[in-house]
């Protein structure tokens, strides 16, 4: 049977278990996390097993990620299950604060940003939602003082973000991004998918299939408005009330005018019934 991880829920205690996983040279990698973790979770903490000799994975539902019309009161939480998933993936602790040790009394600071936080994608739809990330993933980062950080390639935006805020910072992580894990029909994992009912849960594969279409036609010249086109139609199709379906460059996130603007990335976000789904693709 795997050794329970260390769970840690104050700073000073966290500042001693970190100093004594970083003595003799050891490299400790963070995964930051909201908990509620499934395989897509797990495929990042064995990266980061896989690239350093400590891992740290931190589960903290960050409020201030959250509109206050969001469902920061509803998110999942499940912290049995997290705990028994991070045992069996040998992590080695788990920062698992509360909102006063994350915030205290007083806490009055919020990270600006630019380049990649405004690019009129997740941003023009959650403009809270990136500060929020910023704030929580630079303290997160000065907590654990890890060598490398592993995201998800899922929260496409977010990785570019948090990409530039940790070089820009000088914070001395290496961000890493990590290939999305999809279900079997390619619906790409997320915590959130628990809240579609069974009829959503049916029709949410068709933001995968869209990105498919969209990006053969691209692959095979065809038009770009054309095949950015016949990708909108298969989500209006499905049901889905569409925030963005969107041809970007990869490196940067801003509008392409030719599929020569490359590297290039379809980047999707959109609403079955109450649920918002997120999700990109490479071309
Ligand atoms: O992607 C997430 O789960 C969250 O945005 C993160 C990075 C853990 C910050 O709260």
């Amino acid at each position: 049977m795997s050794r329970s991880p260390l769970i840690v829920r104050t700073v000073p205690t966290l500042r001693r278990a970190i100093d004594s996983l970083r003595s003799r040279k050891a490299t400790v990698a963070l995964v930051p996390t909201m908990g509620a973790l499934h395989d897509g979770h797990l495929s990042l903490v064995r990266l980061a097993k896989r690239r350093a000799d400590k891992v740290v994975v931190s589960i903290f539902v960050n409020p201030t990620q959250f509109a206050p019309s969001e469902d920061f009161g509803a998110y999942p939480r499940t912290w049995k299950e997290d705990v028994a998933k991070l045992t069996a993936e040998k992590t080695d602790l788990i920062w698992h604060p509360d909102g006063k040790a994350m915030y205290p009394d007083g806490f009055a600071t919020r990270v600006g940003l630019e380049g990649p936080a405004i690019v009129g994608l997740e941003d023009r739809f959650r403009p809270h939602f990136f500060g929020g990330v910023a704030t929580v993933v630079a303290k997160l980062f000065t907590q654990v003082r890890p060598a490398i950080a592993i995201f998800g390639e899922k929260d496409f935006q977010q990785l570019r973000v948090v990409t530039r805020m940790a070089a820009d910072l000088d914070l001395g992580v290496k961000v890493i991004g990590s290939k999305t894990v999809r279900e079997r029909d390619g619906l790409a994992m997320s915590s959130r998918n628990v809240y579609l009912s069974a009829e959503e849960r049916a029709a949410a594969p068709a933001l995968y299939r869209a990105m498919r279409e969209s990006a053969v036609r691209l692959k095979q010249g065809s038009d770009m408005s054309a095949a950015m086109a016949a990708g909108t139609e298969i989500i209006t199709v499905a049901g889905f009330a569409l925030d963005y379906f969107e041809l970007r460059n990869a490196a940067t996130l801003q509008p392409v005018t030719s599929t020569r603007d490359g590297p290039l990335r379809i980047l999707v976000a959109a609403k079955l019934g109450a649920t918002r789904l997120i999700d990109n693709m490479a071309v």
